[in-house]
């Protein structure tokens, strides 16, 4: 199969190619429609009213960080309108031909654009899914020639999106920040200055969803995640140590927020870093918007604060850029041994 080819295409086969196809242990355990609704869905309604709701807000985000590390936003203030936009546009740039999708093909080391299945180097299965991906912040390392020209419109509706989904981030971190004892811009400070990156994934309808992922099973390396998804389900996380799967239950016009490593080391292990995955269907393609909230690359990754009697979770001080390369080369390591078990 020539790599210059879409998954969409694909989707009208009647069995898998094997390059999708997981382990055993890999594969989905639960069902893309069954939804759970256990991860809390929190209303930031008050969020900014220091006399009113805004400590009990807190205290339902906190709790989920530090039980989940995922959890659900609604009446969060970013407009509807803006969101169903940004949906609809996504939408119509996976429905292109491939031609228009590939103008803007990554792969080859070009940061931002197209891709098909990205996986890891060295991994031998690919994820059954489309994304397209941008920089946003910090608004220097912006590239629009990397963003796509199609449909009209797309790029002036996600500078707004952008931004509103950088002041929503900002806000639930200053929770956080409080929560932690510290001043309310401690955790965006330590960011130094914020990357923002999104990615839209597009998963196609899948011949053999049972035997393959449309992300695989990870954690985010960055600070904090804001995830939009359709209504179509896929999103799955764990509970009990990573033994049990559930798939979230999609909520019209929410954020899932994820807390990632970074966000995770800061808080010394106290908020959990969301152990994730996507699964795919043969019914429906499914859409979802992440806006990846990072630090800076230069950025220093350690606990901000070790309350008493606790170890710290890092033995030593180390960037993100340095944070990330030891997490990736960890997953390549492990990638490269299950191909050599097979
Ligand atoms: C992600 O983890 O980045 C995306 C998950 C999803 O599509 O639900
Ligand atoms: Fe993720």
């Amino acid at each position: 199969m020539a790599p210059a080819s879409t998954l969409t295409a694909l989707a009208e086969e009647k069995t898998l190619e094997s390059r999708f196809i997981r382990d055993e242990d890999e594969r989905p355990k639960v069902a893309y429609n069954q939804f759970s609704n256990e991860i809390p869905i929190i209303s930031l309604k008050g969020l900014d009213d220091i006399d009113g709701k805004r400590a009990e807000i807190c205290k339902k985000i906190v709790e989920a960080c530090e039980d989940w590390g995922i959890f659900q936003v609604v009446d969060h203030g970013v407009d509807d309108k803006l969101i169903s936009e940004m949906t609809r546009l996504a939408r119509e740039f996976f429905a292109l031909p491939p031609e228009d999708k590939l103008r803007f093909d990554m792969s080859g080391g070009k940061k931002g654009g197209f891709i098909v299945s990205s996986h890891l180097q060295g991994e031998a299965v690919q994820d059954w899914r489309e994304i397209v991906t941008y920089f946003s912040y910090p608004i220097r390392a912006r590239d629009y020639s990397r963003w796509p020209d199609k449909p009209e419109g797309w790029i002036a509706v996600t500078e707004k999106y952008s931004e509103k989904l950088m002041e929503l981030a900002c806000q639930l971190l200053e929770v956080l920040s409080e929560a932690m004892g510290l001043e309310k811009e401690a955790l965006t400070k330590a960011c130094v200055d914020m990357d923002q990156k999104v990615v839209v994934n597009f998963y196609p309808k899948c011949p053999q969803p049972d035997l393959t992922l449309g992300l695989k099973r990870h954690t985010d390396p960055g600070t904090i995640t804001l995830l939009l998804q359709d209504q179509v389900g896929g999103l799955q996380a764990t509970r009990d140590n990573g033994k049990t799967w559930i798939t979230v239950q999609p909520v019209e016009g929410a954020f899932v927020v994820n807390l990632g490593d970074h966000g995770h080391f800061l808080s010394n292990g106290r908020f959990k870093n969301a152990d994730h995955q996507a699964v795919v269907n043969s019914n429906s393609s499914r859409l979802s918007i992440a806006t990846f909230q990072n630090p800076a690359p230069d950025a220093i990754v350690y606990p901000l604060k070790i309350r008493e009697g606790e170890k710290a979770v890092l033995d030593e001080p180390m960037t993100f850029a340095e944070m990330y390369r030891r997490k990736m080369s960890k997953d390549i390591e492990l990638a490269k041994l299950k191909k050599l078990a097979k």
